[in-house]
């Protein structure tokens, strides 16, 4: 049983009943859980309609875990952690889940409880006393094994992430606990399962590492993975910075660093900065934690800072090209924080446009699936209008900003485009394109750091 059918819930669920696994999902939410009957993807993401219809005899979805939780064997939360205003994680969700979770929990039987969710480090500790408490009031010993067991999967890629992880943590002190989800897992640590033809297996994939640890451990390599892969982005930012004061080109830096295997080549792209719901929320989170125990973290604070002068990066470049943005338009090509998903949460994209409307200018915003959810986040507002179509989005303004590398904007028709601006001024803020390619349309061509 899984609670939660967002991202993480929603596909670590799909994944196990592909692999063979009968899968039951709780998702309060009424009208995600719905379409959710009505085998509709509430959410966009490769691969996830059509493994809700491959699977759908072996997964079920419900409102609540009552008439479910009697027979289940493994409960894995997979609820929202979302920052409260403090940068704290709000654990309200979970607390709620375990709450539901033990009103209905047949008291005979054994489960292991795995906490997928991002939570706190040392929270599991604290559920664990949780539940020890419960069943200490009732006069018998704790039944629940619990586990912490991270995710590490990426918007856009979650289910290919999940299918074919790096790695498999399990962080607990129940020996149950580590066998039921290592059998529960075995499919997907030994790659037993035939690889569905629309989420295909990488080339020379090795099998996933499984790493057993201790709770605290486990809840640790969740947020030190994030925040290491967030500053590894914000160090080639630094240095991308640093490329444009001496005329150094950052996409031959990073290669030149990444191939070094002690670094590697991933996570070494320069642009606008780092978004989502996770590199955001989780740097925070550790700064906040760490500052209530007394711990200073200036790498990771730097990261942070980094990654908001990235952002200011783009506007300062419209600056020194116009001096003043007021009564400029500027099109903003891309509204997701990253391709393939329609998510716009902490989207750089997001933040350059509310800068651009602080600055007086106009904008033209387009995304070709995140237009309804970037409307949500940003409101009502007459100088903002959205588009789906970069063409329809260029017409008459004066320079676009490219702020998300969708697949199917990498061959865009420069020459029409310049055909439809005001003036041809270019910011690739994600080093998409080739800059000749796109100056040979008569554009002046400004990347991050080349
Ligand atoms: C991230 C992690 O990559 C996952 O391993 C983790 O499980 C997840 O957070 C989570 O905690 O749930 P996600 O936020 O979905 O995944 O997406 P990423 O692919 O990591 O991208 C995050 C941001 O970094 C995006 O805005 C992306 O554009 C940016 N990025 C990424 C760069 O600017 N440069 C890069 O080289 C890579």
């Amino acid at each position: 049983m899984i609670i939660g059918a967002g991202y993480v819930g929603l596909t670590t669920g799909l994944a196990l009943a592909y692999v063979g696994h009968k899968v039951d999902v709780i998702e309060k939410n009424k009208e995600k859980l719905n379409k959710l009957k009505s085998k509709t993807s509430p959410i966009y993401e490769k691969g996830v309609q059509e493994l809700i219809e491959l699977v759908k005899d072996n997964i079920n979805f419900w409102e609540k875990p009552d008439e479910v939780i009697k027979e289940a064997e493994i409960v894995i939360i997979a609820v929202g952690t979302p920052p409260k205003k403090n940068g704290e994680a709000d654990l309200s969700y979970l607390e709620d889940a375990i709450r539901d979770i033990l009103k209905k929990i047949n008291l005979e039987k054994d489960y292991t409880l795995a906490i997928k969710s991002t939570v706190p480090i040392g929270t599991n500790n604290k559920i664990d006393n949780i539940i020890k408490e419960f069943y200490r009031e009732k006069g018998i010993e704790s039944k629940i094994h619990l586990a912490s067991n991270p995710e590490f999967l990426r918007e856009g890629m979650a289910l290919y992430d999940t299918l074919y992880p790096d790695r498999i943590v399990i962080g607990s002190l129940s020996a149950k606990a580590i066998s039921d989800l290592q059998e529960l897992y075995k499919p997907i640590l030994q790659q037993t399962f035939t690889p569905p033809s629309f989420i295909n297996k990488p080339n020379a994939f090795n099998l996933p590492h499984l790493i057993i640890t201790d709770p605290t451990s486990s809840e640790m390599i969740k947020y030190a993975a994030n925040a290491f892969l967030a500053l590894k982005i914000s160090f080639i930012n630094e240095i991308a910075g640093l490329c444009e004061k001496v005329g150094a080109n950052i996409k031959d830096v990073a290669r030149g660093i990444g191939t070094d295997k002690r670094i590697g080549i991933s996570f070494l792209n320069a642009g606008i900065g780092w978004g989502g719901s996770c590199f955001p929320k989780d740097t925070l989170a550790l700064l906040e934690f760490a500052k209530e125990i007394g711990y200073n973290m200036p790498i990771v604070s730097a990261a942070r800072e980094v990654n908001q002068r990235a952002r200011k990066a783009v506007i300062d470049k419209l600056k020194t090209y116009y001096g003043d943005l007021r009564e400029k338009t500027i099109a903003v090509l891309g509204l997701a924080f990253k391709p393939g998903t329609d998510d716009v949460r902490e989207s750089p994209a997001l933040d350059i446009i509310k800068i651009l409307l602080n600055e007086g200018a106009k904008v033209k915003a387009c995304d070709p699936v995140a237009l309804q959810n970037a409307k949500k986040a940003i409101g009502i507002n007459e100088k903002i209008n959205f588009f789906t179509n970069p063409y329809e989005a260029v017409e008459g303004v004066d320079a676009a900003i490219f702020a998300t590398e969708w697949p199917e904007w990498a061959n865009l028709d420069f020459v029409k485009l310049a055909s439809k601006m005001r003036t041809r001024l270019f910011i690739d803020g994600r080093n998409f394109y080739e800059p000749e390619e796109v100056k040979k349309a008569g554009f002046t061509y400004m990347g991050v750091g080349r």
